[in-house]
């Protein structure tokens, strides 16, 4: 009952995306009939190309897309991207203090996997630019993906004109109407309309609000609403205010398929939907995240702001890391400071489930809303 137009495009039983950075997530998603997004930034190409590899083994036939991190503004752009050594430079001592003595004063310990942590700054430096997204892309066409998408910013012709060659669509992410008439002029082939209750980075126009003015800027290019969807009620709404389907990240944060920390697992299923907040602390753009000491440090205005992309990344990386190890080992510390991109829809995600389970349960609550509100004009009744 749900197929549409976007399932018959792209060879989905049902329209519901689903961003995550799990390769299983991808897997369970895409086998159910949604599509699972990989979402490929803080990927080496090589870390990349192995996910790659066994999402197209375990997903034969079936659809799936790639997702990465490229904006419009970041430190080094004038150069297509900067060396690690040539964006350290660019971060402030004052900055580096600040955290030293933040991980001081919560107690949390050296690092103990130090290649993990030289990995992970080197990604933090070199995922968010052009050369860093060529990169990846160079990966992803090598595989029967069905949609390539830009979380931020508008892709250089060049992705666009490889990915149709290759009969891969295009899609973006946008916050605001003018955003969605860029990325129209610039030829992508779905729109993703996000919201303010999304986790990750997001914009501050709601989705009731956001969703009815794109889909009338863009028509005739689809767009799917993402942002706040835990259950199919949220589907019907999304259909009610002219999308063609949904986009989704927070609910598969909490499958068993998740990579997710299990101390920050722990922390969603235990926070309502007022215990998330936009904050830059995390990337260095507003991003909705779960509440912690860590983004209180941030947001204190006596302590450094956040630094643009990819330096906070980079500044913040091997202390995020010493983070979850202790949190692990459930230091308090750590575990006060520990947290994760989540959007409002955390009230609504109380315990672990598979997520093939996940997507069939939005899709059936989707369906029985529908045929109430047919028979009775009330989903309730
Ligand atoms: C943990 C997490 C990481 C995210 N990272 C990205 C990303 O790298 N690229 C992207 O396009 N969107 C990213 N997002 C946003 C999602 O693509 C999606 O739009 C959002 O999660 C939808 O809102 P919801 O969380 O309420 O489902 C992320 C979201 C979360 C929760």
């Amino acid at each position: 009952m749900i197929k549409n137009a976007i399932c018959e495009e792209y060879s989905m039983k049902v329209p519901v995306f689903a961003f995550t950075h799990s390769p299983d997530v991808v897997i369970a998603v895409s086998n159910a009939g949604g599509m699972g997004v990989l979402g490929a930034s803080g990927m080496t190409p090589e870390e990349f190309d192995r996910a790659m590899q066994k999402i197209t083994e375990a997903c034969p036939g079936k659809s799936f897309g790639v997702d990465l991190i490229l904006p419009n503004k970041y430190v080094g752009m004038e150069e297509g991207g900067l060396t690690l050594e040539a964006l350290q430079k660019h971060i402030p001592q004052g900055h580096k203090d600040f955290l030293n003595h933040l991980l001081e004063d919560y107690e949390v310990s050296e690092i103990e996997d130090r290649q993990k942590a030289d990995s992970l700054t080197s990604k933090a430096g070199s995922s968010v630019s052009l050369s860093g997204a060529r990169a990846l892309v160079n990966v992803a066409f090598n595989y029967p993906i069905k949609l390539l998408v830009n979380a931020l910013g508008i892709f250089p012709a060049e992705f666009r004109e490889r990915a149709h060659a290759q009969g891969i669509k295009i899609g973006a992410l946008v916050g605001q109407v003018k955003h969605a008439l860029k990325q129209k002029e610039a030829g992508v082939d779905i729109v993703i309309a996000q919201g303010y209750e999304a986790g990750g980075h997001t914009g501050d126009i709601a989705n009731t609000v956001l969703v009815p003015q794109v889909v009338d800027a863009v028509a005739p290019i689809p767009v799917i609403m993402a942002g706040g969807v835990a259950d199919g009620r949220q589907i019907a709404a999304a259909m009610a205010l002219g999308a063609q389907g949904v986009w989704t990240g927070s609910v598969w944060l909490m499958t068993e398929e998740s990579e997710t920390h299990p101390v920050v697992k722990k922390k969603f299923a235990q926070a309502t939907s007022a215990d998330t907040l936009r904050s830059r602390s995390s990337t260095g753009k507003h991003a909705r995240q779960l509440k912690s000491a860590w983004t209180d440090a941030w947001e204190d205005p006596k302590n450094p702001d956040p630094l643009p992309m990819p330096l906070h990344s980079l500044l913040i990386s091997e202390a995020k890391q010493r983070i979850e190890e202790d949190a692990l080992k459930g230091k308090k510390g750590a575990t006060e400071l520990v947290n994760y991109f989540i959007g409002q829809n955390v009230g609504m995600l109380t315990e672990e489930r598979p997520a093939a389970e996940v997507l069939n349960k939005l899709v059936k609550e989707y369906e029985t809303v529908m045929e109430k509100l047919g028979k009775t004009g009330s989903p309730s009744r």
